[in-house]
């Protein structure tokens, strides 16, 4: 085990959450109940956030998304088109473990975005300069993502990609806690495009893993 999983496997780790939607909510669900102390953050500020940090308990509470973007690993739950003006109002990224279950839609008129044919999450990580990139959790609805990971004898399978080994390996460590069965895709520009919502040909599936 790494030195960076450890420090997942030990909940020391504060994860921020910028985006607190279908998706944001549903990964901060499956956090607290993992142990893990959680800052939720959205467009209408800290107040609005109460009666959803009250459901979760735990070590969940609201903040801004500056304060949400200083912890160690942050989960980037944005509507495709807020992901470059939120990640440009974060003075610094560096250092970040940034999770990426962006899906590249615009919204209204559900049209996929000009990705230059890049992945989307290579696109997410030129916004976010300094950080770590892992794509993962964007291939499920929220409720799925949300329900106990463990059902049927078996774990649910959530992927992962990116083009960090210690950081893949700090989300590995994060998933088996949380409770899901993790799947190393490889690099963005190739596992990113696996899971990459619309295009591949992953998303929607929801698999469990029996031991
Ligand atoms: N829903 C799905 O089925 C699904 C599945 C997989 C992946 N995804 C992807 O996950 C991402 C989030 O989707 P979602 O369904 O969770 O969206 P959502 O329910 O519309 O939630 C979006 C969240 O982003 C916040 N937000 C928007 N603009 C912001 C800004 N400028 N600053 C701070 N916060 C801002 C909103 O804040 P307020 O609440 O204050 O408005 C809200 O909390 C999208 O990229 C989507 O493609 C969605």
């Amino acid at each position: 085990m790494s030195a960076t999983e450890l420090i997942i496997n030990e909940k020391h780790v504060k994860i921020g959450i910028i985006g607190a939607g279908a998706i944001g909510r549903a990964f901060a669900t499956q956090a607290v109940r993992a142990g893990y102390e959680v800052v939720l953050s959205n467009r209408h500020g800290p107040a609005s956030l109460a009666p959803l940090v009250a459901q979760l308990g735990g070590r969940a509470r609201a903040g801004t998304v500056a304060e949400a973007a200083q912890a160690e690993v942050v989960f980037l739950a944005l509507p495709w088109e807020q992901v470059a003006p939120v990640a440009a109002s974060v003075s610094s990224w560096e250092g970040r473990l940034v999770i990426d279950p962006t899906n590249p839609i615009l919204l209204p008129g559900f049209r996929l975005a000009e990705l230059g044919g890049r992945p989307s999450s290579e696109v997410v990580a030129g916004l976010v300069p300094g950080a770590r990139v892992v794509k993962a959790f964007n291939t499920l609805m929220p409720a799925v993502l949300a329900a106990n990971p463990r059902e049927a004898g078996g774990q649910r399978v959530i992927f992962y990609s990116g083009n960090d080994s210690a950081a893949k390996a700090t989300v590995a460590g994060l998933l088996q806690q949380m409770g899901f069965a993790g799947i190393d895709l490889g690099l963005l520009h190739e596992g990113g495009k696996l899971q990459q919502f619309p295009g591949g040909p992953l998303p929607t599936l929801n698999l469990l893993k029996v031991a």
